[in-house]
């Protein structure tokens, strides 16, 4: 069966797209599916790319036995092509992404739409300036299992 192909984006990729990254990929390899997925992330800016996750996103998912292995790198139009589920950190983001694709129709997915608890078109906060990075591993443990869930039913993972 063809994998499910997921990209999360945020701003820069070194904080709340990592996360979400490893923390689905830690949630699909307990699950035993992994290898029905390609997990992946990337920024709407190339400000970061190249760098490895920020520490203290590394530190919040270590707290957790959660590595964050990801190299920052910048979202570019082919993804579109790439992955079957763009998920965007935040509505701001989402509106980048979506002008990037410019006339093309494209879905773009924000991650806290799948936690049912969280209000329709929550975001993840950026934690860059202002913290909060175990808050966001939070945020994203919840979203992850909910796109998990939602993934099954609609694919039959
Ligand atoms: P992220 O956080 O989008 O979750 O990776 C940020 C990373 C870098 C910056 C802002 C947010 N920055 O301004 O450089």
């Amino acid at each position: 069966m063809n994998e499910i192909r997921i990209c999360f984006v945020c701003l820069g990729n070194i904080c709340r797209s990592p996360t979400a990254e490893a923390v689905f990929l830690d949630l699909i390899e307990r699950e035993g599916v992994a290898d029905r997925f390609v997990v992946d992330s990337a920024g709407t800016v190339a400000h970061h790319a190249g760098e490895r996750a920020h520490r203290d996103t590394r530190a919040a998912a270590r707290e957790h036995g959660i590595e964050v292995r990801s190299i920052a790198r910048q979202f570019v139009k082919s993804d579109f092509d790439r992955f079957d589920y763009v998920v965007a950190m935040d509505g701001e983001n989402r509106k980048n992404l979506e002008r990037l694709a410019g006339d093309d129709r494209v879905t773009v997915h924000l991650f806290r739409d799948f936690d049912a608890s969280s209000p329709p078109a929550s975001d993840v906060p950026d934690p860059y300036y202002s913290g909060g990075f175990g808050h966001v591993y939070d945020i994203c443990v919840a979203a992850s299992r909910g796109l998990l869930e939602e993934l099954k039913s609609k694919h039959g993972v």
